[in-house]
């Protein structure tokens, strides 16, 4: 049995994008994770064409994992209008899903806040999308500021909740670093830096994505905050972290 002090793991995969091929494999993929880690977060695309039968597809092979499991929805999940059956789906596989919302779970002793939204498009930094001009570009903007808002309120939340450590889960990227890899033409496309600011605001310990397929592993926000994009395209099966009794996170497997 562990003691108070070991470091509390988190296992994190985006982009499984299940489908009927992937039957038995997820599975195989994901048992050892009930024995790795203490909490599995799956951080969108868990459909391939948001098809609600894919959803149970994934909620059959998630079923033998007895740790829980935290999730947020992504692109993919929209394509066929029915996220929200997507989600009932899953919820009703014992995953909590998150958008714009937060959950705490205690671990030996510890509180972990998570807090999850999909995000969306608009591009890093000095390079972010303007609400200028056109109508549909100034709705297109706001999408990706409302996502900002969102996870915004659900850290706060999760802060005001005296937890020890806060894990923030989006799908698209909050940071340009971790899509490097992916042709610089789709970087627009592959996140948004607003989501970015609320994770340093609120200081979270890690934060996890998917979305960008060719990206790069791993990268920090402004304020050194580690962003680990969790692609199963790119990291290939799930990614443990280690939140230390310090604060401090390190990678231990990928
Ligand atoms: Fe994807
Ligand atoms: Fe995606």
């Amino acid at each position: 049995m562990p003691d108070d002090r070991s470091p509390i793991r988190v296992a994190a995969i985006a982009d499984v994008h299940c489908y009927n091929e992937l039957r038995g494999r997820l599975r195989y993929e994901l048992e050892s994770v009930n024995e790795q880690a203490d909490v599995l977060i799956l951080a969108g695309d868990l459909t391939l064409y948001g098809q609600p039968d894919e959803a149970r597809i994934l909620a059959e092979e998630v079923r033998g994992i007895r740790i829980p499991m935290i999730g947020v929805l992504g692109n993919h999940d929209f394509e066929q209008e029915q996220e929200r059956v997507i989600v009932r789906i899953l919820e009703e596989a014992g995953v909590v899903m998150l958008d714009g919302g937060a959950t705490t779970l205690d671990i030996r002793g510890r509180r972990v806040g998570f807090a999850g939204v999909k995000g969306f498009c608009g591009g890093f930094g000095d390079h972010l999308v303007a609400p200028f001009g056109e109508l549909p570009l100034k709705a297109f903007v706001r999408v990706g500021q409302q996502e900002a808002e969102k996870l915004d309120a659900a850290l706060r939340r999760i802060r005001d909740d005296a937890v020890d450590y806060v894990v923030a889960i989006v799908h698209y990227a909050p940071i340009r670093e971790t899509v490097i890899g992916e042709s610089p033409e789709l970087f627009p496309f592959l996140g948004n830096s607003s989501l970015c600011d609320p994770i340093d605001r609120h200081e979270a310990d890690v934060c996890f994505h998917g979305h960008a397929h060719y990206g790069s592993p791993v990268g920090r926000t402004p304020g050194g905050i580690p962003v680990y994009n969790v692609a199963r395209p790119l990291v290939r099966t799930y990614v443990v972290h280690r939140l230390e009794p310090s604060r401090a996170v390190t990678p231990v497997r990928s």
